[in-house]
């Protein structure tokens, strides 16, 4: 028996995440689907991911690409339906793959009916699922900025918005609230999902006082800031839910604080998040410097209460890893080794195993009000244009130098980023101090960071030159290179030097004897 059978699947799993509507296409309207999802599942299997996280495919205007949602249990016609939607669940878990899905708690869309009968009048029996107010506050919205408040005519009230006026906040302090949104994740529980990325869920409870608060005046937006107790109730009630159900499922936190010491809250005492995003190390450029801070503080203060981190250095909110590093795709590959190999789960955003760029849009071509249109292309499938999607041009442009970087080309040659994704991802499978071992900072040269994952029977050394130039790193015992970002002298005895912008997995050299 494995000795790690006791951990709960997510622990040992990389995830990634579908941005459905540009994964793949398959009735033409340029616009990603579910049939186009479940036809690539073994492209998926064979990359070997453990889960996938979809963005949302609810029913919804799109004003933000589906994270506005006017029926949180359907499926957007855009996508499929429901019976498309079981068959992806039952398809995925053919093929030992989790699935979870996007849930939007802090807001609706405006279309909801939730909200169409709150704002009709001020005695509406609903009227207090949303928050509305006299007279506004100083709080600032995200996407557009701007104030949070929305003026209402009709009931002369303004209602709070985090994100754009179209997705009203919803009221968690109603109990009747509480109790629909636990009715949602029952109803795809029940469908057999494994568990729910929650976005934006240190949004949900809000300072009862309604105070001014200073930071916005300096600019900031709610989303950074808001940071409040009731949040963590409402999580702890999510959870009790989740915790019924038999298999593991998993509440992994959108907790868009940039500070790990705030985001490790919302572990609670094992009683909140099973894990939360952590978005200092998606914000890091390429500097050692400043990713030895963010692991180490990660280390400090997740691994002091036992709480599992997270791992992901893109998402469809943010530039790609490739083009956030320069374009570089040394670099894009060095990072792949260390999103792969640090402790904690891996988040693959969709196309950086590609390498991908963000895509250039245009006042013609834009469609995210927030700019974040760059990462949210669709991805390259075929080598010819275009690239698999036949029909309709695809909703946005293809990122640059789709043809070199499609999956078609990417697979005919063994040195491409997907092939280094493939055997990154079965060597992260193979050892098991890479999925789940302790981290331990090794010395280096300042441009370099190493360090060494390790359980009681197993063993490996990681070490990426952020560097321009060549860098010794010195080793006691004889390793072997398992894995070289840029492929030069795998396989091979370990030399003790690291080319610029390289990095490397090695192993003790006794391991082989032992086999
Ligand atoms: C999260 C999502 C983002 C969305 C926002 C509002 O940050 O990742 O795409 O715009 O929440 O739902």
């Amino acid at each position: 028996m494995s000795t790690t059978s006791h951990l709960p699947w997510w622990k040992e799993a990389v995830i990634y995440q579908v941005y459905p509507r540009s994964f793949a296409d398959t009735n033409g309207d340029g616009i990603g689907d579910l049939p186009g999802l479940i036809g690539q599942l073994d492209y998926l299997k064979a990359l070997g991911v453990d889960a996938l996280w979809l963005s949302p495919i609810y029913p919804s205007p799109m004003c933000d690409a589906g994270y506005d949602i006017c029926d949180y249990t359907n499926v957007d016609p855009l996508f499929g339906n429901l019976a498309d939607l079981d068959h992806l669940i039952s398809e995925a878990h053919n093929r030992g793959l989790k699935l979870l899905m996007d849930f939007v708690p802090n807001h609706t869309s405006d279309q909801h009916p939730w909200f169409i009968e709150s704002r009709s009048s001020r005695n509406n029996p609903r009227r207090d699922w949303y928050i509305w107010r006299d007279q506004p506050n100083n709080w600032r919205a995200s996407i557009e900025g701007g104030s949070a408040w929305a003026w209402d005519d009709r009931s002369q009230q303004y209602y709070l918005h985090f994100f754009l006026p179209e997705q009203p906040d919803l009221n968690w302090h109603n109990p009747q609230v509480v109790e629909a949104m636990h009715q949602v994740l029952r109803f795809w529980l029940d469908r057999g999902v494994d568990g729910f990325r929650i976005d934006v869920v240190h949004c949900v409870g809000k300072d009862p006082t309604f105070a001014d608060d200073p930071r916005c005046m300096a600019g900031e937006t709610m989303v950074q800031i808001n940071d409040q107790p009731y949040s963590h109730e409402v999580l702890r009630g999510l959870r009790r839910l989740v915790d019924h159900y038999p298999g593991d499922r998993v509440l992994i936190g959108e907790v868009n604080i940039r500070s790990t010491v705030q985001v490790a809250a919302y572990y609670g005492a094992s009683d909140e998040l099973h894990m939360s995003f952590n978005f200092p190390p998606l914000d890091a450029p390429w500097d050692p410097v400043v990713f030895r801070l963010c692991i180490r503080e990660t280390e400090n203060c997740l691994g002091a209460q036992s709480a599992w981190p997270t791992w992901a250095l893109s998402n469809h909110d943010n530039s790609r890893i490739r083009s956030r590093y320069g374009g570089s795709l040394l670099r894009a590959h060095a990072a792949a080794v260390m999103l792969l190999t640090l402790r904690g789960t891996p988040f693959i955003f969709q196309g950086d195993e590609l390498a991908l760029e963000d895509t250039q849009v245009t006042t013609q071509t834009r469609v995210d009000p927030g700019g974040r249109d760059g990462s949210r292309a669709p991805l390259p499938w075929k080598t010819h244009t275009p690239h698999g999607w036949t029909g309709k041009a695809p909703w946005l442009p293809f990122p640059p130098d789709s043809t070199v970087l499609s999956v078609e080309a990417q697979e005919a040659a063994n040195d491409s980023t997907l092939s280094l994704y493939r055997r990154l991802l079965i060597c992260r499978r193979e050892s098991e101090a890479l999925r789940i071992g302790e981290w331990e900072e090794l010395p280096s040269h300042p441009q370099l960071l190493a360090y060494r994952r390790h359980c009681t029977s197993d063993e490996r050394i990681v070490c990426i030159n952020f560097g321009e130039v060549e860098h010794t790193f010195p080793l006691a015992g004889q390793w072997v290179t398992e894995i070289t970002s840029d492929r030069q002298g795998e396989d091979q005895r370990f030399d003790g030097t690291i080319a610029a912008e390289q990095a490397v997995i090695l192993r003790p050299e006794r391991i082989e004897h032992d086999q």
